[in-house]
């Protein structure tokens, strides 16, 4: 299952991606968290000290390798030169699971040790002013955006991507690769804006958004989300001290989270596992192809010098029966 956490700056993304993570571990069930936020700091809120986090590598220096490793004998992709972040998997592309050492995380990836389980961590790395454009051909959400598009993730696996609603995201289609996107709002007018704009271009594309209330603190906050957003409100968290106490380097026991809190994340983790029945594979590719098009005909085949839309494999499907030879 993939899931991304996406709203406002400061709204509490990371935090709540953090907690989501931390629960789905408690489970043991395998998890990847992907840190493709503007503001690095999954890491941190992981439990990573200044000098573990600042040591991860970045997803955006190692581009190559995994252009290369995701193309493998992909006869459409002849060069990792001409891959760009939208260039969909074909017949000989390799493709990423959950659970499996590659060398993609070997290279990208770090065990995290969380109370109950490991977790992977990887990190896009952080952000520059030219990477937040549009159209940018070495954004650092490039790296995420070809992993998601290589995966097969069954039903009791999760990675979940800490994210920026930016414009980056919908111009890639990177919004549309997700089971599940919570986004996260304050009971603020401005936070339930960014609600209202996601919330338009998921409409156009099936995507399955919920609202996260977060920060809320008594019946006001709630009448006003739910007078705002109405059912995609799925659940609220309120101030935590765990969260806090975390903050000043002092993290509690994961079992010692405020029990309302625990609540949420298993209503979190209960909405998510009930889209694996609606997953559409050939939704989910044909939603690939009609973005990579896209990228390649406002900005792709120019950059390259190639024309892109050759690389798309016609009969191609991504899901679990699609094991491309390695
Ligand atoms: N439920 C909460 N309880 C206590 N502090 C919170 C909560 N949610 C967020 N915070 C705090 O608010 C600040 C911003 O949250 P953060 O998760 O970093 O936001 P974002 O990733 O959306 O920019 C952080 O200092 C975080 O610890
Ligand atoms: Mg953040």
């Amino acid at each position: 299952m993939k899931i991304a956490f996406v709203g406002k700056g400061g709204s509490g993304k990371t935090t709540l991606s953090s907690l989501f993570v931390r629960h789905l571990a408690a489970t043991g069930a395998p998890v990847v968290a992907i840190d493709a936020d503007i503001n690095q700091h999954l890491g941190a809120a992981l439990g990573l000290d200044e000098a573990e986090a600042s040591g991860l590598p970045a997803l955006g220096e190692h581009l190559g390798l995994i252009k290369d490793h995701l193309r493998g004998t992909n006869p459409r992709i002849p060069s990792a030169q001409t891959m760009i972040k939208t260039t969909p998997p074909g017949a000989g592309s390799r493709l990423l699971r959950v659970r499996e050492e590659n060398p993609v995380y070997a290279a990208c990836a770090r065990p995290v040790e969380l109370d109950g389980g490991t977790v992977r961590l990887m990190v896009t790395g952080p952000f520059t002013d030219a990477d937040l454009g549009v159209a940018c051909y070495h954004s650092k959400t490039g790296a995420v955006e070809l992993c998601l598009n290589h995966l097969v993730d069954g039903p009791d696996e999760y990675v979940v991507v800490d994210m920026t609603a930016g414009s980056d995201s919908f111009a890639s289609g990177m919004f549309t690769r997700f089971d599940l996107t919570f986004l996260v709002a304050e009971p603020t007018r401005k936070g339930v804006s960014v609600y209202r704009q996601y919330k338009e271009y998921a409409r156009d594309f099936g995507v399955a958004l919920k609202v996260v209330g977060n920060k809320v603190q008594g019946q006001d906050d709630l009448d006003f989300l739910r007078e705002q957003v109405g059912e995609d409100l799925l659940v609220t968290v309120g101030h935590s001290d765990w969260v806090r106490a975390m903050e000043k380097g002092r993290p509690p026991r994961f079992e010692l989270l405020e029990d309302a809190n625990a609540r949420a994340l298993r209503a979190l983790h209960t909405a998510v596992d009930g889209t694996y029945p609606l997953r559409d594979w050939p939704r989910y590719t044909r939603q690939m192809v009609h973005f990579h098009l896209k990228n390649a005909r406002s900005w792709g085949n120019e950059r390259t010098g190639a024309d892109l839309a050759a690389q798309v494999d016609p009969g191609f499907v991504l899901g679990e029966e699609a094991t491309a030879p390695a």
